[in-house]
């Protein structure tokens, strides 16, 4: 079977305003106090707010529910000059875009995106997306938290954890095991907001990298939550989560590219000046490979990112394409990272030069929204059905 694959090369006048803005305000508002919140493990919730401002917190969300209107495309050169800048900024601008407010979008009635939608994609609150427990990793159907239905309320038991912006938003999704006995088709996901009676968050993880941005735990003990918080029917909640991660895959891609941009940006750079045997480092034939590569893999993985992006936009199944993406650009954030420090030396290996940041923050982009091996898994399983 013969099929023809299309794509345009050329960005419309809207994305290229999108990426240029996104590129101003990161380098003059996200790039200067970038290392000192990663240090001090700070969340930017300043800049976060600006963002909100600037209509980037609800980038693909109408304009009707207090969105931009943008298409994915927008979102990823968006989310790639954010994360050049600082990728900790970035978790919970993609955690909010393409987790919640996406899950909202499709999902939410009507009634709930007047509540929540409109306030999260216009900024004026934060959400964030919580799935994992300590059990289910990978395997993200092995739930232990519980709903359990009393009258109009779900009486939520149980314990989270990874939640990106756990501590610093205001409403979380949250999915919990509502029937026990049918596996993931017993999942169910609630809006569940911070200050509710039995809902608290643990200690802020410390991280590798992605410091500015914070992780934790979320403990429920007995927190009823009404029944109009419940999102979609009962026992929904696992498609749901699996299809707004496809989205949400599509961003960490573009997270990733910014980091390896911003990492083979830094060591061309540095390989043009530094000089050692009496010429720059620049003309050794290993430090060229070495740049040759780093082009190589951004531009496959950018390709393949934005690929994804269009087949979402076209309302075409883009599972498998967000998966290889996922996988080609976080790969080749870690080893542009990893080579732009080898490159740089001892100067790389110590904070001043803001190499090591990259490449501590390039390694969760390997782990979270699914690992590598479950990208593969997903792109395996998808390539055994089609071929
Ligand atoms: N879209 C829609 N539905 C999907 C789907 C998708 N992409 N993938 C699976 N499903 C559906 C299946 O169709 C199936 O439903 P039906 O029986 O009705 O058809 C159901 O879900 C179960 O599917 P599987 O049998 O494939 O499920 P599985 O248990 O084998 O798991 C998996 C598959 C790919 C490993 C999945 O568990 C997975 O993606 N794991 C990784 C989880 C993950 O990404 N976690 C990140 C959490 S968020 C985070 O990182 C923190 C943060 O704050 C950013």
């Amino acid at each position: 079977m013969w099929k023809l694959f299309k794509m345009d090369f050329n960005y419309s006048e809207e994305q290229l305003l999108v990426q240029k803005t996104a590129m101003d305000f990161a380098r003059d508002q996200l790039l200067p106090g970038a290392a000192e919140r990663d240090e001090k493990m700070e969340f930017p919730a300043d800049q976060i707010k600006m963002l909100g401002e600037m209509g980037f917190m609800g980038m693909m969300v109408p304009e009707a529910w207090g969105g931009s209107g943008f298409d994915t495309i927008s979102y990823c050169l968006a989310l790639e000059e954010i994360s050049k800048a600082d990728a900790s900024t970035a978790v919970p601008v993609s955690v909010n875009n393409s987790l919640v407010c996406a899950l909202l979008l499709k999902y939410g009635a009507k009634e709930q995106k007047e509540k929540y939608l409109k306030k999260l994609s216009s900024g004026k609150l934060l959400g964030a997306f919580s799935l994992s427990e300590p059990q289910a990793g990978s395997d993200a159907s092995n739930l232990l938290t519980s709903a359990v239905r009393d009258e109009d309320h779900y009486i939520i038991s149980g314990t989270k954890n990874w939640v990106s912006s756990g501590i610093n938003s205001d409403v979380v999704m949250v999915f919990a095991v509502t029937e026990k006995e049918v596996g993931y088709k017993g999942i169910s996901v609630f809006a569940v907001e911070k200050g509710s009676d039995g809902f608290s968050t643990g200690k802020k993880e410390n991280k590798l990298g992605i410091r500015g941005s914070d992780t934790c735990e979320l403990y429920f003990d007995d927190c009823r939550v009404s029944v109009d918080n419940r999102i979609g029917e009962e026992g929904d909640g696992f498609s749901i989560a699996m299809t707004v991660l496809d989205g949400g895959r599509i961003g960490i891609a573009a997270q990733a590219i910014g980091i390896a941009q911003a990492a083979m940006e830094k060591a061309i750079a540095y390989a043009k000046e530094r000089k050692q045997f009496g010429k720059a480092i620049a003309s050794f034939g290993s430090v060229r490979e070495k740049i040759a590569e780093m082009a190589t893999g951004i531009a496959s993985a950018r390709l393949l990112t934005h690929r994804a992006a269009v087949l979402k936009d076209q309302g075409k199944p883009f599972s498998k394409e967000a998966a290889m993406a996922k996988y080609s650009a976080s790969e080749t954030a870690m080893s542009v990272s990893t080579e732009c420090l080898q490159i740089f030396g001892g100067y790389g290996y110590i904070k001043e030069y803001g190499v090591e940041r990259l490449m501590r923050d390039a390694k969760i982009t390997q782990i979270y929204e699914g690992t590598t091996e479950v990208q593969k898994l997903v792109i395996a399983r998808s390539m055994l059905e089609e071929v």
